[in-house]
């Protein structure tokens, strides 16, 4: 998006934020894990069978995933939450290594600038590690609210999770923005009846009032 005077005449009180892969470069911990798991099972797994995977709910990935594998039918209920329980467990090693250095360009003085012009900040994420992960990087204090896929039964592309945010930061969904790498989550936002900004360079996503290749882009100054 060339033309960032237009975010002005959104209106926005409210930026709900996706996490991996928007604040975070998690996207490739959660992709390598994934494709870990594909190789054990027998059948590769492709950066591109990889996007669809993102913005989902740990299950739901592990079903595609399957799809993507030619396993869907034959694996059960049980032996699919082992799966997922062996994807997380390398997942959250890999997170133990996570620096600050890892916090996406741009993450930090978005927070700080939204805040600055008093919009709002929340964190919207289907991931059941997000608290782990903000911690770890010292980025809950720089949030309002933190809702995550603990919170919520219906997770991305249901508008739940953004919705909750929203009003636990007590903005309306219409004066709220979400920034998103995910085609789910794009949806999500747009269930929601949300502004939807898609950050990052993939050329699969569609369904968004704006692009930007990371939030390093984003000047909150020219959001008021
Ligand atoms: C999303 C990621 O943020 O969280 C997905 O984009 C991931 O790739 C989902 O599957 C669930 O994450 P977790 O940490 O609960 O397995
Ligand atoms: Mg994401």
């Amino acid at each position: 998006m060339t033309n960032t005077s237009a975010f002005m005449d959104w209106h926005i009180r409210g930026a709900i934020f996706d996490l991996d892969g928007v604040l975070v470069d998690t996207a490739s911990y959660h992709y390598r894990a994934w494709k870990r798991l594909a190789e054990e099972l027998g059948f590769p797994f492709s950066e591109q069978d990889n996007e669809q995977l993102k913005g989902v709910s740990r299950m739901r990935s592990l079903e595609l995933l399957l799809e993507t594998g030619g396993m869907a039918e034959r694996v059960s209920r049980t032996e699919k939450d082992a799966l997922a329980a062996r994807k997380n467990a390398w997942y959250v090693e890999m997170l133990e290594g996570m620096t600050p250095g890892e916090i996406l360009p741009g993450a930090l003085e978005c927070l700080r600038g939204f805040r600055a012009v008093g919009i709002r900040t929340s964190l919207g994420s289907a991931s059941r590690n997000a608290g782990r992960i903000l911690e770890r990087l010292g980025l809950t204090a720089m949030l309002d609210a933190v809702v995550d896929g603990n919170d919520v039964e219906q997770v991305k592309p249901a508008p739940d999770v953004f919705l909750l945010a929203a009003k636990r930061i007590g903005i309306a969904p219409s004066a709220c923005v979400v920034f998103e790498d995910a085609q789910a989550g794009l949806e999500a936002a747009c269930a929601g009846g949300m502004r939807a900004v898609a950050v990052g360079t993939s050329e699969s996503l569609s369904g968004y009032d704006a692009k930007v290749a990371g939030l390093f882009e984003i000047q909150p100054a020219e959001w008021i």
